[in-house]
């Protein structure tokens, strides 16, 4: 660890955003034990936020920093990185100028009453990546993609999809559907009437079919479910009070009102005709994250998520930004069992009481049924008001038995990503982005899917590569 970092009284995780990250060209990754699997070819990208600050000053959101985005390609005769900016115009501006000129999540925009009010919100593009057959999506759920190149990250400007309006919110959670490459997702607009928009694109990209849904409130919709013959959101109890936001005296995240007399509601949405099938009221919670969902065979909807009590989370990564948090906000894996026709809970119950998030099943289980979940944990006797994930492990729904990753003291790993191993369908890797708070480094860890108590391979990264949100694994042709 770094000396002046060390004299604070910071924990370990805070090395990695204390400074922006300096971005890398393609580069021959080290092997720092054990050996590349055979059959891993493909490439791994990773997004989340590079810099916290410019000029000075400090962003007011973990979610407000600049999209920064790793790739590790894997070719059968090793394993090359990369790690770039998103070249989006608020970023190039705030280059230029040296310092901070836009409004986010998490903050105004500096400056007088009329900057304020003049200046719109910078697409961050820092929330998680969508890999097409030609083409990179960096996402971020309040606007457009920007699409980059494979390869070499090379930003080749704002994509549309064949069908976004300027401006047009496509949001960082895309589901696929493995068998048939259809792509399903949505984007909130905030208006005097707010709208959910829905779309479903094929496996280019490109959207085919939209529909747009009145909403009653302005929730915070982050995620959603794709389950059988359903696209399901829960909708929480949240209420946006816009008017500050407008005239730029608080930012979204502030105005974010936790109101859980509201309950949460339920939508679900037939995934052919796009239109609802059933919305209903339930107990208030929130998520950010689910990790899959799944039609019975007798015909109840499953969904599991990383269910939280209430928003503190939001406070918590909001206080990540700073370097140091106090607020602790707990969460647990759930399960949330649904009448499709009703939208009608009919029981909620806990598979894993840790806190965790960032759930997630294989890719050809997505909407199906799947024996293991994969996701981030806060390992046993972590201060979680203290501390971020600090583990990953796999839950065996089949045997109720979670198996979690030895990653040791001060190592944070990025969500686990699960490669497919591609002559055997039944097993693949993990691949995790691992800060090690004790060296200030980053590397890439590879753990087999089934047994991932240890990593078969760590290859080092030439620079600290900060805290990540989420990625996608691409398989070679
Ligand atoms: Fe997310």
């Amino acid at each position: 660890m770094h000396k002046n970092f060390k004299k604070s009284n910071k924990k370990y995780w805070a090395g990695a955003l204390a400074k922006p990250a300096t971005e890398f060209s393609l580069t021959p990754l080290p092997i720092i034990s054990g050996n590349i699997p055979l059959g891993l070819q493909g490439s791994l990208y990773r997004n989340g936020p590079g810099r916290l600050e410019r000029g000075g000053m400090r962003m007011g959101h973990w979610f407000d920093g600049d999209g920064a985005i790793l790739a590790v390609h894997f070719t059968g005769e090793g394993a090359t990185a990369t790690y770039q900016y998103v070249q989006t115009a608020g970023y190039q501006e705030e280059a230029t100028a040296g310092k901070l000129i836009y409004a986010n999540y998490g903050m105004t925009a500096p400056g007088t009453f009329w900057q304020k009010c003049s200046k719109s919100v910078k697409n961050a593009a820092n929330t998680s990546v969508l890999a097409l057959p030609d083409q990179l999506l960096a996402l971020w759920e309040a606007g457009q993609p920007h699409t980059l190149d494979l390869q070499n990250l090379e930003t080749l400007g704002l994509d549309d999809l064949g069908s976004l309006s300027k401006g047009q919110a496509y949001s960082a959670h895309p589901k696929i559907d493995y068998k048939t490459g259809e792509i399903f997702n949505f984007g909130i607009s905030i208006g005097k009437k707010t709208k959910l928009n829905l779309y479903k694109s094929n496996k280019q990209g490109k959207i085919i079919k939209t529909a747009t849904i009145p909403l009653s409130r302005v929730s915070l919709i982050h995620d959603f479910v794709l389950a059988g013959q359903y696209l399901v959101f829960f909708i929480p109890p949240i209420e946006l009070n816009i008017l500050p936001v407008m005239l730029g005296f608080s930012s979204y995240s502030d105005a974010m009102q936790w109101k859980p007399q509201l309950g949460t509601q339920i939508l679900i949405i037939d995934r052919e005709t796009l239109s609802v099938a059933s919305w209903e009221e339930a107990e208030p919670w929130f998520q950010w994250h689910f990790s899959n969902g799944y039609v019975s065979e007798h015909g109840t909807l499953t969904i599991d998520l990383a269910r939280y009590d209430d928003f503190q989370t939001n406070q918590f990564l909001k206080e990540v930004a700073t370097g140091s948090t106090h607020t602790p906000a707990q969460s647990e894996l759930s399960r949330v069992h649904l009448n499709p026709q009703t939208g009608k809970v009919t029981a909620i119950e806990t598979i894993l009481d840790r806190n965790c998030d960032f759930p997630s099943v294989p890719p050809e289980n997505v909407g199906q049924p799947s024996r293991y979940t994969y996701l981030s944990i806060s390992r046993h006797g972590t201060d979680i008001s203290q501390e971020i994930l600090n583990a990953i492990a796999c839950f065996d729904h089949e045997t109720n038995t979670l198996t979690e990753a030895e990653l040791g003291e001060n190592c944070y790993p990025s969500e686990p990503i699960y490669a497919r191993e591609p002559h055997n369908s039944d097993q693949g890797w993990i691949i995790s982005v691992v800060y090690d708070g004790n060296a200030h480094s980053s590397e890439v860890w590879i753990f087999p899917s089934k047994e991932m108590t240890k990593p078969i391979c760590k290859l080092a990264l030439p620079q600290v590569v900060p805290h990540s949100f989420h990625g996608t694994w691409k398989a070679a042709l």
